[in-house]
């Protein structure tokens, strides 16, 4: 099991020091936005749905100076390469790999006013405690950490709901992944021990208390290792059932249908693309009664809510794993209180919540779980609910 220790003011030493052996000058400023979990709520986002995820203790930091002409240059500790352009070079159809996220994001302020004629070249170095891959959302962390930075420097005034559709517009039209909008406002809008529920239409946010520590739990992640991408296949599959769910039932997206329509849904739609509605429909529903029961029971009481998400990705969404199907049952079967996976799907991670004496329990079990059946080890560790970005 990793423990993570917080160690904030490593990443910022780690952020300084990259960016100096790399571009042998001191950076002007540090900028962090955290990584993200989803509670719950899971493609519901590009439904014009209802999300509530939390940003969480592990950060990725961009060290940035401004450059006096119009280059703008990104390194990274993930990559061993400098990438350069000019301003003028930044379309999508230049940036590649690593650097399409920062620079995607550069690009796209250009679509949300950034006048990119007039502003400023920069040096950009970008470190990172998100593990890559794991579900956590490594992508929107140096997205949101890089819309701020640039939203600061070039002195742009854009709020943080709008710095959200930045880097999602970034991930859509550079990375290629159709993906929502709930990952870049959790690094955005999110507050410790709290998650962010988000209306994904109106884009309207609201802080909800989460209340672990008071529950004497904790939240584990379940790192499967399982590899997944949004840029292909399955993520947008999903995506494309549910506008034709929306178009045949008559609405504008699966927001406007609610659980008294499925009946009607069942008749309309072939099978399939009515289990994919009726994941959506009743997802949407979940989320709105776990916003409910925490702030009237608190967060020992939404176990259930957590488990029937599972069931529904599983059985009616078709987006899990058996690696996530085995976390979820391993560690309800050891005391978690509730598990399901989290984020797009088809790999990366499970959460479970879980009584905070009951975590070493849990882990041993996943872990002699996974053994037996032959699955890579997974890594497991305890997230706390975290601000989101921030200049350092
Ligand atoms: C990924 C996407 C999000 C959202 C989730 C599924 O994380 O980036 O926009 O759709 O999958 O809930």
């Amino acid at each position: 099991m990793t423990l993570f220790t917080g160690a904030n003011s490593e990443l910022n030493r780690a952020a300084h020091a990259g960016f100096e052996s790399r571009f042998h000058r001191p950076a002007h400023d540090l900028w962090s936005a955290p990584g993200r979990v989803n509670l719950i709520g899971e493609h519901t986002d590009y439904n014009d749905g209802f999300v509530l995820p939390f940003a969480i203790d592990r950060r990725t930091v961009v060290a940035l100076a401004p450059r006096p002409d119009r280059i703008v240059r990104v390194a990274s500790s993930f990559a061993g390469d400098i990438v350069e352009l000019t301003l003028d070079e930044l379309a999508p159809e230049n940036l590649h790999g690593w650097s399409a996220y920062p620079l995607g994001v550069a690009w796209a302020l250009g679509q949300f006013g950034a006048d990119l004629t007039t502003v400023s070249g920069f040096d950009i170095y970008i470190d990172s405690d998100v593990p890559v891959g794991a579900g956590l959302s490594s992508s929107a962390a140096i997205e949101s950490s890089v819309a701020l930075a640039l939203n600061e420097v070039w002195d742009l005034n854009l709020d943080r709901p709008t710095l959200a559709r930045v880097g999602q517009l970034a991930e859509n039209r550079v990375v290629g992944a159709p993906t929502g909008i709930m990952d870049q406002s959790a690094s955005l809008l999110g507050q410790i021990n709290s998650a962010v529920f988000l209306d994904c239409r109106s884009l309207e946010a609201e802080i909800i208390p989460f209340g672990l520590d008071e529950a004497g739990l904790e939240l584990l992640i379940i790192d499967t290792r399982v590899s997944h991408s949004h840029a292909t296949g399955g993520y947008s599959a999903r995506r494309q059932s549910c506008e034709a769910g929306a178009r045949l039932m008559g609405v504008k997206a699966l927001r406007d249908l609610s659980v008294d329509d499925l009946d009607r849904a069942s008749t309309v739609l072939d099978e399939e693309t009515f289990r994919r509605v009726r994941h959506i429909v009743t997802e949407n529903q979940r989320v709105l009664d776990t916003v409910q029961v925490l702030r009237e029971s608190g967060c020992a009481a939404i176990g259930d809510l957590l488990d029937a998400s599972h069931v529904s990705m599983r059985d009616d969404f078709e987006i899990s794993a058996p690696e996530l199907d085995l976390a979820v049952v391993t560690a309800r079967g050891a005391g978690a209180i509730g598990a399901r996976m989290t984020g797009g799907g088809f790999g990366g991670a499970a959460i479970a919540l879980t009584p905070t004496e009951l975590v070493p329990t849990v882990t041993t079990a996943v872990l002699a779980a996974f053994t037996l059946a032959g699955f890579a080890t997974p890594d497991l560790f305890v997230v706390h609910a975290a601000d989101g970005a921030h200049r350092e």
